[in-house]
């Protein structure tokens, strides 16, 4: 700083940050609106405001959120809130460090822990939390930023050029006044049942299951530090500690499941018919005592392909471009290494400026593929496993059992290291898969009574062939959306 020139060039940009920051807050002008202060739209807007970018980042409420969703976030997505420079948004928030899975089958338990990348690379770990915390942290983070400014509002639509159909802002009601946002580049963030998807994304979400929840207090774990995951003849449960008193619990209910119906006492019947008996001893406590303070809750479970963005002006990201079943938790961390490879494409070395629409879409449909590389693996091995967890019938319970008996025996590092979201090779997961189908096979020969020997042949092509209806649907999604 002791050069005159450095001085001059200090002085002027100062100048243009203090000019746009004006720009932002007395015409709603910026480079990047962004709709949804949620995981995805906080990080975006650090990761874009430190590159230099005017961002207005749109929220319908400031409040803490109370959310039953994202409350794990894998090691993959540890690492990538890391390159954000973000990994300080995990501290302070009574997060729980989570070093692997507790799957238990009928209560027969197996541990798996994250694996090492390599023998040198240290062990990764994934972090447990309160959802609302996280976000605050995030949001926190997007108002220390100067490039960023962050308006409590409620987006109702978006702005269009009528002859052109380019999207030029954003449509808001701030205390039931109007109010618009101008960018050249709109970022649709805000979450799984957004409005703004229609016209801009050629597939709507898809839904087969509701995850309920509910909060246990002082709830002791078989294994604390894992994701728990029970199986049984009912569909999955999910236990996790997110602070250091309380442990959430989630309750997959596929719609119009018999034991959840009205006439069986509905879904709080199911609670206490199927799902507590199906329950660790010590947990059976806590479990009643949450019911009976009745805070339960629920959340669609949406499966969504991605889709290229068409749409000059536009980009739809987070929740609202693609959704998988949570039942891996992988939410957060496709979101989040979205942002890291978005950062990447619009880098003002890639895109110096977003007025230039072509060569946004541009690294749009380049960011199509190549986020791919790690949502894919994620995405597939959800859905896939959902089928096998949640089996309805004969051959997906044949399946189930080949899985179960695979995380026992198997080599399970490269599946563990997927579920992580460390391993980002789709080749190998269909590889697994296909391996756990044959083992499926094995152990279904093996139980078969020699009297019921001639039907085997026949059995094993069916379990065959439900492995291929499990899976290969969602590789073609992958594949051609
Ligand atoms: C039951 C369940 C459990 C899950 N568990 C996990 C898990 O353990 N780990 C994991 O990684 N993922 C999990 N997920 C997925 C994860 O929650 C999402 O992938 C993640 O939250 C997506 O982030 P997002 O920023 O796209 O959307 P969100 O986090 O939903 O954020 C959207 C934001 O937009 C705001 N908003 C909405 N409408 C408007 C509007 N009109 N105007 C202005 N603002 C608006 C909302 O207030 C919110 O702040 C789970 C999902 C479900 C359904
Ligand atoms: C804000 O943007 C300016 C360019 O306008 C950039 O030089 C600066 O590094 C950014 N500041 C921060 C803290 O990210």
């Amino acid at each position: 700083m002791t050069s005159p020139s450095n001085g001059h060039a200090v002085d002027s940009q100062e100048k243009a940050q203090a000019l746009a920051t004006r720009r932002r807050i007395e015409y709603h002008e910026a480079d990047v609106v962004i709709i949804g202060a949620g995981i995805l739209g906080c990080a975006l807007a650090v990761a874009l405001g430190r590159q230099g970018r005017s961002v207005i980042l749109l929220e319908a409420s400031m409040k803490e959120p109370d959310r039953i969703v994202g409350e794990l976030l894998q090691p993959g997505g540890v690492q990538a809130l890391e390159k954000l420079g973000l990994l300080d948004c995990l501290e302070g928030i009574d997060a729980i460090s989570v070093q692997g899975y507790y799957i238990s089958y009928f209560k027969d338990p197996v541990n798996l822990d994250y694996p090492r990348e390599t023998p040198s690379s240290p062990e990764p770990r994934g972090r447990a939390f309160h959802h609302g915390r996280f976000v605050m942290k995030l949001r926190q983070a997007a108002l220390a930023c100067p490039n960023v400014t962050v308006v409590e509002t409620k987006a109702t639509g978006l702005v269009t050029s009528t002859h052109t159909q380019q999207v030029l802002g954003v449509e808001c009601v701030t205390d039931d006044m109007k109010d618009c946002y101008f960018g050249q580049l709109t970022v649709v963030a805000n979450g799984y049942d957004t409005k703004f998807r229609d016209g801009h994304h050629p597939h709507k979400p898809k839904r087969r299951s509701k995850f309920w929840g509910l909060e246990m207090i002082d709830a002791p774990l078989p294994s604390p530090c894992y994701g728990h995951v029970l199986l049984s003849d009912i569909p999955p449960v999910l236990m996790y500690q997110i602070g250091t008193h309380e442990t959430r619990i989630l309750i997959d209910i596929p719609d119009n499941l018999p034991a959840a119906s009205v006439k069986n006492g509905g879904v709080k019947g199911y609670m206490r018919n199927s799902v507590l008996p199906s329950l660790p001893k010590n947990c059976q406590g806590p479990f009643l005592d949450a019911l009976e303070r009745g805070q339960l809750r629920s959340m669609p479970n949406s499966f969504l392909p991605a889709s290229t963005n068409k749409t000059a002006g536009l980009m739809i990201l987070g929740d609202a471009l693609n959704m998988r079943h949570p039942l891996t938790g992988g939410g957060m961390t496709v979101a989040l290494n979205d942002v890291c490879l978005i950062r990447e494409l619009l880098s003002p070395e890639a895109v110096p400026t977003f007025e230039d629409t072509e060569l946004v879409l541009k690294q749009l449909a380049r960011f199509h593929w190549l986020r791919k590389k790690s949502s894919t693996v994620i995405n597939i091995l959800a859905q896939a496993l959902y089928m096998l967890f949640a089996a309805d019938d004969v051959n997906l319970r044949a399946l189930q059992r080949g899985c179960f008996r695979y995380f026992q025996i198997g080599p399970v590092d490269q599946p563990v290291l997927m579920l992580a979201g460390l391993l980002k090779q789709p080749l190998v997961l269909v590889t697994h898969f296909f391996t756990v189908a044959f083992l499926a096979i094995w152990v279904l020969f093996r139980e078969t009574p020699v009297n019921h020997l001639v039907m085997f042949p026949f059995r094993s092509i069916m379990v065959f062939w439900t492995a291929c209806i499990v899976i290969v649907p969602y590789i073609l999604a992958e594949l051609w959306s």
